[in-house]
């Protein structure tokens, strides 16, 4: 009997083939104009994806962790200031946070989404407390109206943390719309990638988005020379920039295609014993970045799927605020029930445009008869 075919978590060779023509077109473009840094092509991707999200203006940067960093140097955020994020994310929400010199404040997620629970909201705010930032965790947006209500009552402005989550929406207004401003990675295996690291922070407030170019580009005023502000270099090249481009035109109908393997996953491993699955919240339209159940059984399980051929991940094995790295923001075991509960018992399965059902079926399978429902 022959081996069963191997399903990666992710397999961008598939969706180069999809549209490779298109690729090369673009990196060839690139290529003739020598415009390798502040090309054309950032220009028109910053206006395509602040169109895309719904915002008036975008900047381009060179990673979603300088995306954080920047937005929150923007907000003029540093020592003796406290934000209020979540610990269920990956590390780079928290250091960009430290990297300013303030505190992360952790508030606990909801067991059902893993996004922030508004309802713990108010009891993490302070008078110290400058900004919220919320993530929205494997594509699914968190619940912005609550939290948006918590903050304009403290008068403290949302940041989304939306690197999971490009083309995700929350009551028909998409991820990168939903607070002040937002931060994105096109880490090359987000729904959006780049090939290479690339980042976007976007926002309908004019003002604010200049500070952010300004930092992102040595802080320089009107002149070249004319250093005005402590910046960094945090530019995007024209070849991501172009890469972006021809994928961002490809972004609606491969959030459909997730939605579409998000939908059989749901309905082929519904009832099965043991097993939670994701649920949308009412109001929310997921991206799927990730298609993430939890078992209490989920290093076994993980095992059994692994010997079958199919790869999985833990996203993530750890909540932010037991990281050693984080050992400045004072967290402790116990803190966060739900988010280091959720930590022990989640396990992402493949879930991509190219993935086809007949693997999706299979994956499901093989979680059924691991926790012994079929
Ligand atoms: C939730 C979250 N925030 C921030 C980042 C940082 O983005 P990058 O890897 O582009 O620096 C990532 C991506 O890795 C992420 O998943």
């Amino acid at each position: 009997m022959s081996e069963p075919r191997r399903i990666p978590i992710v397999d961008l060779k598939a969706q180069l083939e999809r549209i490779r023509p298109e690729i090369d077109e673009a990196i060839a473009r690139v290529l003739a104009s020598t415009a390798f840094v502040f090309g054309e092509d950032v220009k028109a991707l910053e206006r395509e994806f602040a169109d895309f999200c719904g915002t008036t203006h975008a900047c381009a940067v060179a990673n979603g962790t300088d995306a954080l960093h920047i937005a929150l140097r923007a907000h003029g955020i540093g020592p003796g200031d406290e934000v209020v994020t979540v610990a269920n994310t990956f590390i780079a929400t928290g250091e960009a946070i430290l990297l300013v010199g303030a505190k992360p404040v952790f508030v606990d997620v909801d067991a059902e989404t893993f996004t922030m629970d508004p309802q713990r909201l108010e009891e993490a705010i302070t008078p110290r407390t400058r900004l919220l930032l919320p993530v929205h965790l494997y594509g699914h947006p968190a619940d912005m109206t609550a939290i948006g209500e918590v903050g304009r009552r403290h008068g403290l402005p949302v940041l989304e943390d939306a690197a999971q989550a490009h083309g995700a929406e929350w009551r028909g207004r998409r991820a990168g719309a939903l607070g002040h401003a937002a931060c994105f990675s096109f880490y090359p295996a987000k729904n959006l990638g780049a090939y290479g690291d690339a980042g976007m922070i976007t926002s309908s407030d004019a003002e604010f988005v200049a500070r952010v170019r300004q930092i992102a580009n040595h802080g320089a005023g009107a002149h070249q020379y004319d250093n005005v502000v402590l910046g960094t270099n945090s530019r995007l090249d024209s070849l991501q920039a172009a890469i972006l481009r021809v994928k961002l035109r490809h972004l609606e109908r491969w959030t459909e295609e997730r939605r579409s393997r998000a939908a059989v996953y749901s309905r082929t491993l519904e009832g099965a014993s043991g097993v939670t699955l994701p649920r949308e919240r009412e109001g929310a339209r997921s991206s799927w970045h990730l298609y993430t159940i939890r078992s209490a059984r989920r290093d076994a399980l993980q095992a059994h799927l692994k010997e079958r051929g199919i790869a999985s991940a833990v996203h993530y094995p750890r909540p932010i605020h037991l990281q050693p790295s984080m050992a400045g923001a004072g967290g402790k075991a116990g803190d966060l029930p739900v988010s280091e509960q959720v930590s022990r018992e989640v396990l992402c399965l493949p879930i991509y445009p190219e993935l086809p059902d007949e693997d999706v079926e299979r994956i499901a399978r093989e979680v059924r008869l691991f926790v012994g429902s079929d």
